[in-house]
């Protein structure tokens, strides 16, 4: 491949992940069972971006693991209703095109696994999107690091990796032990103990203890704010996570630090700016089917006096029209919105002043990403609002 047997692309793509895996020291590549690529809202990617995609596509080069597709800038279908501009538009069809000539998944979600793509126990991935990646090794026990957009679509594109990081036994070892006191209970607690992690420990691999109950849902909002904070691709929890009982020896000589109710309450304070949200926004990471059931007996017969969004993939509200979830939802003035997020699409055109999520994640980058306040609480604080 390298010396470029199946063309120029295949080998372009193996020269970077050559070049990857020399900077960090690999010794061989490994295959992978599939690939999650990120770079795909026309916000992030811009021009440069739909240039270098529009030549891969047109080379007619393919991907050969199955390849699923990170939120786009908009709902591909509504996205009129939603104040996208025609050109945004455009460009941002024309993106998801391209990917569609190379066989990529046009799932436009950060949730892979919870669509039909999920990894086993100890396979190599080479996905991109921060709450997935943090999601796959963490829960999963699968072995990705946390691949830029190009890196991604190469390893889709060849069927492989570079050898390094996370994919290796070595490096996935927790190097600090967090003690959590209290009970947390909602998505947002957790997304407030993620956020709290990552700002703390950065970039390091934590093993907690004393998290007693968690659903999936939790452990989705506490990844992507341990990600968004600290650029944690990787945690244990005692007991509820499939490599910490690999570790119980060696936890006996980390470092520890314990989080405490008062952490929880600053991180609820840190991550809000505003009181007051206009926009309230729900799903991120992308909402599952149990977080719009939850919803939409919050809203039933309800009327909301403020915007209400509901983020998810086109493939969970297939689900949620199915049980009338949508139905209930959108008869109370919401809307669910599918292909894109609060954070990766062009939130920052739009007239709202303070958003308000339950999300660790959504908190801690709307400032910066799309220059909105914040007010973060959990669910129920939130319709509340909705309500008044
Ligand atoms: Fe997903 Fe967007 Fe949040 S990509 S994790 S919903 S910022």
């Amino acid at each position: 491949m390298l010396d470029g047997e199946e063309g120029a692309v295949v080998a372009k793509c193996m020269k970077l992940l050559v070049k990857l895996g020399e900077i960090y020291g690999a010794e061989r590549m490994v295959k992978i069972g599939s690939s999650q690529v990120a770079g795909v809202s026309y916000k992030s990617i811009g021009e440069p971006g739909l240039e270098f995609l529009r030549g891969f596509a047109e080379e007619g080069t393919k991907v050969r693991v199955p390849t699923y597709l990170n939120p786009a800038g908009m709902d591909l279908e509504n996205w009129k209703d939603f104040g996208i501009s025609e050109n945004f538009a455009q460009k941002q069809k024309e993106i998801i095109n391209a990917f569609k000539k190379m066989g990529v998944v046009i799932t436009c979600s950060c949730t892979p696994y919870l669509l039909g793509n999920l990894p086993r126990y100890g396979e190599h991935l080479a996905w991109s999107e921060s709450s997935a990646v943090v999601f796959a090794n963490s829960v999963i026990g699968a072995r990705t690091n946390r691949e830029g957009g190009p890196s991604a679509l190469a390893a889709a594109i060849v069927g492989r990796t570079a050898n390094y990081g996370l994919h290796r036994e070595e490096n996935r070892k927790p190097s600090i032990l967090i003690d959590i006191g209290g009970q947390l209970k909602t998505n947002a607690d957790f997304g407030a103990l993620g956020y709290w992690v990552g700002k703390t420990i950065k970039n390091r691999v934590p093993y907690l203890h004393g998290v007693e109950e968690c659903t999936t849902d939790n452990l989705k909002s506490l990844g992507a704010a341990m990600a968004a904070s600290g650029a944690i691709a990787l945690y244990h929890i005692k007991d509820r996570t499939p490599e910490a009982k690999h570790y119980e020896d060696e936890i006996k000589n980390l470092e520890t630090i314990e989080f405490f109710t008062e952490d929880l309450k600053e991180s609820y304070d840190e991550l809000s700016d505003c009181d007051d949200p206009d926009l309230i926004v729900i799903g991120c990471p992308h909402a599952s089917l149990s977080e719009i059931e939850f919803l939409a007996k919050k809203l039933k017969d309800k009327k909301l006096k403020k915007s209400l969004w509901v983020c998810t993939s086109r493939c969970i509200k297939v689900w949620a029209d199915e049980m009338d979830y949508t139905k209930i939802i959108e008869a109370s003035g919401a809307k669910i919105v599918c292909d894109t997020c609060m954070v990766v699409s062009p939130l920052e055109e739009l007239d709202f002043r303070c958003i308000g999520t339950n999300s660790g994640k959504a908190a801690k980058y709307l400032p910066g990403f799309c220059n909105k306040n914040v007010f973060f609480a959990d669910i129920d604080d939130l319709v509340e609002k909705g309500l008044k």
